[in-house]
This record gives structure tokens, sequence and C-alpha cells, in this order.
């Protein structure tokens, strides 16, 4: 069994994107019964300007949709990033090792602080605070979508640096999850994004989805129904392939490709098949959102538990680092 890590920034609206490129492998992983620790981490949220106001809603928000998916919290760890501070020490310890040449070839970095007269030291460290998030709890797999495995291999690369460096193996490497997707804006961009305004939210109802699936980009060469399609291209067809079952997924392939069905038709089947997947999740948020107390209580138990498990790391690395301060010494 492996032990699972991942997290989850408190934009407050959880969207496909995230959906299938995370949280629905992070319901795969936790039916299997693997060790799995799931955060909101609302210190990478600290990395750029925001309104501290609007801060918990958000958080709330997102601890809300995860634990709709599905999670059995009875048996899955689920807390907020800044209840649990060794994380941020954590972070330093692996900052004195992480090479900063690497992190100046982030992409996201370079995305996020583009066109920006002065970035926060934060945002440049970001990925030291997520392979701290990851090493914290010496996890071993991490489901992730494509866009952060340029900081997952980062998050390998320190935990080598500090194992070569002590001579000791604190930390494993973690692994991604094997399966990695990229799902892109409903306008055909890259990256489906909140910031991007190119999102269908996870919460969404089955109307607005309709609705944003109607206008949604897809085979960008396919001008008239008589023209073939290239599924391989299409984002539509990448979301059939993670919610509807393989036969129809196969059915449609070969319909487009031979311009058997054209892209309306096959967006009214994503769109059942959204409704079956996101029903219950819906379902699940409501009855949450009545009771946000026990949402509260949920993330209360969840740090404490990773908080006794974080202790536990941080007494290794500082063992294996020399450090104990003077308090410590006999
Ligand atoms: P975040 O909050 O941007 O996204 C959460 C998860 O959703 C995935 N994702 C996508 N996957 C496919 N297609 C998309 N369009 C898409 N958009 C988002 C992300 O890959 C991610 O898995 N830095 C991370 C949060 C984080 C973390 C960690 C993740 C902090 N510490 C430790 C794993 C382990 C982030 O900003 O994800």
């Amino acid at each position: 069994m492996a032990t699972v890590f991942s997290g989850i920034q408190p934009t407050g609206e959880v969207h496909l994107g995230n959906y299938m490129g995370a949280l629905r492998q992070w319901v795969k992983l936790a039916n299997e019964g693997h060790d799995c620790t799931f955060s909101v981490v609302d210190c990478h949220a600290f990395t750029l300007p925001y309104a501290a106001a609007d801060l918990p809603k958000r958080v709330f928000e997102t601890a809300v949709a995860v634990l709709s998916t599905g999670l059995d919290e009875s048996k899955v760890n689920i807390f907020v990033q800044s209840d649990v501070p060794e994380h941020t020490e954590l972070a330093w310890y692996l900052s004195c090792v992480a090479p900063m040449g690497e992190l100046g070839r982030m992409t996201q970095f370079k995305e996020k602080g583009e066109n920006k007269d002065s970035v926060g030291t934060g945002l440049f460290t970001y990925p030291v605070l997520m392979a701290a998030d990851i090493l914290l709890y010496r996890a071993t797999l991490v489901p992730v979508g494509h866009d952060q495995l340029q900081h997952l291999e980062f998050a390998r690369d320190v935990a080598r640096h500090f194992n070569h460096r002590f001579k000791r193996e604190v930390f494993p490497e973690p692994k991604p999850y094997p399966l990695t997707l990229r799902i892109r804006g409903t306008d055909g961009n890259e990256k489906m994004s909140k910031s991007r305004g190119n999102t269908i939210a996870m919460l969404d109802s089955q109307a607005t989805i309709w609705k944003k699936l109607k206008g949604a980009f897809t085979d960008p060469e396919r001008t008239t129904l008589e023209k073939p399609g290239r599924p391989s291209v299409c984002n539509i067809f990448t979301m059939h392939g993670v919610v509807t079952p393989a036969a129809t997924v196969t059915e449609i392939e070969a319909n487009c490709q031979n311009a058997t069905i054209g892209c309306g038709a096959c967006k009214k089947v994503l769109a059942e098949s959204l409704e079956t997947e996101l029903t219950p999740i819906r379902s699940r948020a409501a009855a949450l959102n009545a009771e946000p107390e026990r949402v509260t209580e949920l993330l209360k138990v969840g740090a404490e538990r990773c908080r006794a498990r974080a202790k536990e790391t941080m007494a290794i690395v500082k063992d294996a680092a020399g450090v104990r301060g003077a308090l410590s010494r006999p």
C-alpha cells in the first residue's frame, strides 16, 4: 500500500480540470485502501495577491468540494495546510538543499511572474513548500494533473539532495500517479483554470454545464459536419475518456473519425455522462453546506492526525541534520 499525498489550492471553485486531473484519482486511491492525506493548501495561495477577507470562504468551499467527491473521511486525512505549521517549518530546511537554478526553470513561476514588475520570493520558492507538503508525510505516490509534474520532479530531486547531504534515507522519492491528464479550457486554452475564466465547475448545475459545453472548443479543423474529426486533439474526447463508459468512448471515437457524429451530439453524450458522475457529488456538497460545523470538525480532526505525523517526521529531519536546540539537549 502506498502513502499518498496531494493538495489543491483554495480557489473556491473546483473545476473539471481539478476533478478529472486529480480528485477522481484521490477517491480511487482512497477506495483501494491506500494511506491517503489530502490538503487545501492555503499557504500556497499567499504567493499571489488576494483579498484576506475572502480566503476563509474560499478554503471552506474548496474543502466542501473535496469532501463531496465521496472521500470517506474516516479513512483519509483531509486538512487545511496552515493548521499544520510543520509544512512551513520543513520548507525552510528543504530550501537549504533546493537548487535555485532548478527553481528558476519552473514553468509555473515563469507564467505567474510574467509581466510583473516585482514578485514575492514565495512565488519563486513555491515548489519548495510543495515538496515539504509531500515529504512531511514521506509520501510515495502523488496524484496530480499534468501541470504539476515538473513540481513533483523537483520534490523528488529535493528528497535526493536532502538524503545525500545527511547520508540517510529520510525521505522516499515520491512518484506521480501513472495517469496524468491535461484538461483544456472551454476556450481551447492549454489549461482549464479559474484565473483564465474558461472553466466548467464540478458543482455547476446541469443546465450551466450544458450551456458551457455547447460553446466549448473542439477540434479547430473540423469546420463542417462532413469533415472527419480528430479525437486525439479534442478536449471533449479527453473528458469522455474519463467519465463515459469505455464501449461508448470507442464508438464515439470511430464515429467522429468517420464524420458520422457531430460535435453537438458528442457533447450531449458527455453532458449525460457528467450528469451521472456529478449528481451524487452535488447532493453531498449540498448536505455538507447545510452542516458547516461538521465540515470544520472534519478538518480539525484531519489536522490533529496530520500534526502528529508531521511532528514525527520533523524529529527525524532534525535528528538527521543535527538540529536540536538548547532545550532538547540533556
Ligand atoms: P491546483 O490547486 O492548481 O490544482 C489541484 C489539482 O488539479 C490539477 N489540475 C488539473 N489537471 C488537469 N487539467 C487541468 N486543467 C487542471 N487544473 C488543475 C492539478 O494538477 C492538481 O493536481 N501546486 C498544486 C497544489 C499542491 C500540491 C501539493 C499538489 C500544493 N502542494 C503537494 C500535490 C502535492 C496546485 O496549485 O494545484
